[in-house]
């Protein structure tokens, strides 16, 4: 009877949406997984067109198409001048540095069958190995190939997607990001894809089909926030949040201060004595930078940028002084279409840790932009003659790989994704403390 219904219901729809030359397909799709609060969770996304009968579950083993275990999950409708059906199921007292196989749908239909790894018991000792890229869309999508390539190597334990999502997501009707989604999912179903919000999530209606498609998971309090959250990732603790609270005020400003209140509260736990000591490595992601050498009129082209200084004229809220003070050690940013690796900067000036070596112990934090990954808008060019503070430029689509080897040493190699992923930059920060 489900059968029977779910054909005629995806029968019509077809019909319907070959008319625009689209594809819409009915069953379970966009299979994407994310950290949960632990690392004995795991959390299962996905999106079905139409409200299929039963419940969403996820039915998963430790060997290949051996499930002995279900976990049902739940179900939330996103409605703008279109909707879609989310389903997010949240599995729990996995074993450690465990392989798992699932699949997930509903009783009588199923996904393929995908696998993760959970974390290892010894996180203080794991070296995780991350890719870092933002400003990736569905046209001209120049890192998927090698993306792709490396996710089937199992290259990589964790994915960070700081911002700017299929440019855009919600464009014709939300198929952007259906299709954008399904492209990625032999990548995101597989390994965690942990996002952060850019401006072409801005859907008009506050963020809804971002805030809908991802299950990001605050770790401390084991909320959901798509907007800023943290996590812990072997002897790192990294902590998403927006930038666009900045520049989509349309939405309110009391936003900001929240996330600010949030912002603080996290970073001074992650401070505490026992806690930095067992992971002393901070590394904040947003979509925005606050420095950049782009040759646009970008806020990160000011020197007085709003995401550093804060809000004009009250001057409240700036995240610089706030993550100097915290001393958080790496910012990820986008959004500026380049790869750019800066000295440590705090206040513009430069604060290396030595004059040989810049990333020996540095003094300020090291900001890393990654807004490359290919998309509509290509590459932006740089100014012809950067600040003092601007290490490393490339005008070339990549992705940057991170490795956290341990609490010490992390080490990072940018990847050309139009050279089959050959090394264009490699560096690595040696841990150092200026507060
Ligand atoms: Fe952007």
């Amino acid at each position: 009877m489900f059968r029977l219904k779910t054909f005629i219901v995806c029968f019509v729809w077809i019909e319907f949406s070959i008319g625009f030359l689209d594809y819409v397909s009915c069953g379970p799709e966009q299979v994407h997984i994310s950290y949960g609060a632990g690392p004995n969770q795991m959390y299962v996304t996905w999106l079905t067109h139409e409200q299929p009968s039963g419940q969403p579950l996820v039915e998963y083993g430790i060997q290949s198409r051996k499930y002995d275990m279900r976990k049902f999950g739940n179900m939330t409708k996103f409605h703008t001048s279109y909707s879609r059906y989310v389903y997010r199921v949240q599995l729990e007292d996995l074993k450690l540095n465990t392989t798992y196989y699932y699949r997930c749908g509903f009783e009588q239909e199923f996904s393929n069958e995908f696998s993760f790894r959970t974390r290892p018991l010894d996180q203080e000792h794991w070296n995780p190995r991350i890719a870092v890229f933002g400003d990736m869309g569905l046209k001209n999508g120049q890192s998927f190939p090698f993306l792709k390539q490396q996710a089937s190597k199992n290259a990589y334990d964790a994915i960070f997607h700081v911002g700017d999502i299929a440019y855009d997501m919600h464009d014709d009707s939300g198929s952007k990001g259906d299709k954008f989604m399904n492209e990625i999912e032999p990548i995101a179903a597989n390994i965690p894809y942990q996002v952060v919000v850019g401006n072409h999530e801005d859907d008009k209606y506050n963020y809804t089909d971002y805030n809908s498609r991802f299950t990001m998971i605050d770790e401390s309090s084991g909320k959901m926030n798509n907007m800023f959250y943290s996590f812990n990732i072997g002897p790192a603790h990294v902590i998403g949040f927006s930038s666009e609270f900045y520049y989509s005020t349309q939405y309110g400003i009391k936003q900001i201060e929240n996330q600010f209140e949030w912002l603080e509260q996290d970073l001074r736990e992650a401070n505490r004595h026992e806690i930095r000591s067992e992971r002393p490595w901070i590394i904040a992601m947003a979509h925005r930078p606050m420095y950049c050498s782009t040759a646009d009129d970008d806020d990160c082209t000011e020197n007085e940028s709003i995401l550093r200084k804060g809000i004009p004229i009250v001057n409240q809220y700036g995240l610089e002084d706030l993550f100097y003070k915290y001393g958080v050690d790496i910012i990820f940013g986008a959004h500026e279409h380049t790869y750019e690796r800066l000295f440590p900067v705090y206040d513009r000036k430069v604060y290396n840790g030595s004059t040989d070596d810049a990333y020996n112990q540095p003094k300020a934090p090291v900001h890393i932009l990654v807004g490359s990954a290919g998309c509509p808008e290509k590459i932006d060019p740089f100014i012809t003659y950067p600040k003092p503070w601007s290490a490393k430029r490339i005008s070339n689509y990549g992705i940057t790989e991170m490795l956290i080897l341990n609490k010490t040493l992390i080490r990072f190699r940018q990847r050309d994704t139009t050279m089959n992923g050959a090394m264009v930059d490699a560096f690595h920060i040696i841990k150092g403390r200026w507060n």
